[in-house]
């Protein structure tokens, strides 16, 4: 069976500075991904070229075995490559169900002008999926009520509304105090267990990527410089020189 997400020899370069440079890569269905690197390596590059969000000078993308590197963002999100964003891209003075409703109806791409969102969306997978991250106490809160914690956890709700098989998620816990990034990822990593989604995320907290990555890869300079199981790569002495700073 082929590779879930897979790129071949991605190149992209922002004038003289090589964001991509020739990146092969594959993840297989199942995997929890923690991408590290230091600010600058490419990482963001790299999720927004395989969403579609820039284009590569050269070489592909391929999900589910189909070519999706021309596609536009809203198709390829389609096909169940989802993502969340290092800010959280939420309609903030809708309600936090409403934004659940704006999103299903996203899935169709059909949002019909005379019927009311709340109609043409299935009520109940609003209600499951509020409840999956714990947010249903809050349903009919402005999210601009919402602290940073809860706003990621509305931001990866609306993404799974769109029934992902993959779903990147850029620096899910930045901006959210250290002491709540663990409890926001055991909700994270439960709901996408849950809903059997395979999880890429890009995280600077090692704690968290020993404790829910099952494989790292790491970027230096627009490349991947070591990709493994966790024991090995965050051991790798020029991961620890370059990414860590801890050698
Ligand atoms: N839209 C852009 N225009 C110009 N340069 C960019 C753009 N996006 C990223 N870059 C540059 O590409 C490099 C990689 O950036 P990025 O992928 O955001 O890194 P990371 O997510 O690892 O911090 C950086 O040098 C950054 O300044
Ligand atoms: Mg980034």
């Amino acid at each position: 069976m082929s590779a879930l997400l897979e790129t071949k020899g991605l190149q992209l370069a922002f004038g003289g500075v090589v964001a991509a440079d020739n990146i092969d890569f594959a993840l297989q269905r199942g995997e929890r991904l923690a991408v590290i690197g230091q600010n600058g390596a490419g990482k963001t590059t790299f999720i927004n070229i395989c969403t579609g969000f820039l284009k590569p000078t050269a070489g592909q993308v391929f999900f589910n075995g189909v070519d999706v590197t021309h596609q536009l963002p809203r198709h390829i999100v389609r096909l169940g490559l989802g993502r969340s964003f290092q800010l959280p891209q939420l309609f903030l003075d809708h309600t936090v169900r409403q934004c659940l409703e704006i999103a299903a109806a996203g899935r169709s791409g059909k949002l019909s002008f005379f019927k009311a969102l709340a109609d043409s969306v299935d009520g109940r997978e609003v209600d499951d999926t509020l409840a999956l991250v714990g947010l249903q106490h809050r349903a009919h809160e402005p999210a601009l009520a919402l602290p940073e914690g809860q706003r990621k956890l509305l931001d990866i709700a609306m993404a799974l509304m769109l029934r992902p098989q993959l779903l990147i998620m850029d620096e899910p816990t930045s901006g959210v105090a250290s002491e709540d990034k663990m409890a926001l990822m055991d909700t994270v990593m439960q709901a996408l267990t849950e809903r059997q989604v395979t999880s890429w995320f890009v995280e600077h907290d090692i704690d968290i990527v020993n404790r829910y990555a099952t494989r790292v890869a790491a970027w230096i300079a627009g490349k991947v410089a070591a990709d493994g199981p966790p024991a090995e790569v965050l051991s790798n002495p020029q991961i620890q020189r370059e990414v860590l700073g801890t050698h």
